[in-house]
């Protein structure tokens, strides 16, 4: 039988597209269970899109595990979740096990941490070899977004581009099986996958990666607002959710809601 990781592979080695998105909660996850997306992350960006904070530095271990075991009841698929800010930055072992408790105890497939320094690569190597999956993130690595100047695209110049390619080189090399790439140019992401021999997952990355992912708020159009250039909105919920919502209101103010249907004997 298959594992869940080796069919994403097969997505990648028979040079299908990979389709992953972000979820939180279990009513969207039902939906996504129903749908035909490869692959589900639970992002630390439910820091930002769930507890309506500026960034996802705030997400505890506790927030991940939460919202993957809530997701878990809803999708049966392959679920990757982010390991969030300092969960796996501070020791080795906390790494380790702060990536098994996402695992064992929210039920999770693989997980995902940000950069390949060399205290990185160290933990993807052992969590690799413990048999934990381990997803890379590279380019705008949003838990890192004061030091690289803000939510800004990446490896633009000649320098910081060489630095993004030896970093998705040697994440390989410790065994991450995937890479997301974020908001870099298009041409370095199309180098960094042709280089590779694991499947890269593009957000702001282009059209050269093995997939993308998005999160799933905004590829719905729940937010009017946040509208960057990498972003298309398959869907306008805000739009229709807010037209509900004032029906429903209306209905109830004017006695059109509860009717007859609606009402028990
Ligand atoms: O947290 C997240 O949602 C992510 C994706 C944007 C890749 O890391």
């Amino acid at each position: 039988m298959q594992t869940i990781i080796q069919k994403f592979f097969n997505l990648y080695e028979s040079n299908q597209k990979i389709s992953v998105v972000t979820c939180y909660d279990y009513s969207f996850a039902r939906i996504l269970d129903l749908s035909n997306i490869d692959c589900v992350l639970v992002g630390d960006s439910l820091g930002m899109v769930i507890q309506g904070e500026s960034s996802t530095l705030s997400v505890s271990l506790e927030d991940m595990i939460y919202h993957t075991k809530i997701v878990r009841r809803g999708y049966k698929g392959f679920i990757i979740t982010d390991l969030p800010f300092l969960s796996y930055q501070t020791s080795f072992e906390k790494g380790i096990e702060n990536a098994g408790r996402i695992l064992k105890e929210a039920n999770a497939d693989a997980v995902k941490l940000e950069g390949a320094d060399e205290f990185i690569l160290k933990q993807v190597e052992r969590l690799s070899k413990i048999g934990v999956p381990v997803m890379g993130h590279l380019g705008l690595t949003p838990q890192s977004f004061q030091i690289l100047g803000g939510y800004k695209v990446q490896g633009k110049d000649l320098e910081s581009r060489k630095k993004i390619l030896e970093d998705a080189k040697n994440l390989q090399a410790a065994g991450v099986f995937s890479i997301v790439l974020e908001m870099i140019p298009e041409t370095l992401a199309k180098e960094i996958t042709e280089f590779l021999k694991i499947p890269t997952i593009g957000i702001g990355a282009g059209r050269y990666t093995s997939g993308q992912v998005l999160v799933l708020q905004d590829l719905l159009g729940m937010n009017s607002s946040f509208n960057p250039k990498f972003l298309k909105k398959f869907t306008n919920l805000e739009e229709s959710i807010l037209s509900a919502l004032n029906t429903y209101n209306s209905e109830v103010k004017n006695n059109l809601f509860p009717s007859q249907e609606n009402v028990f004997e």
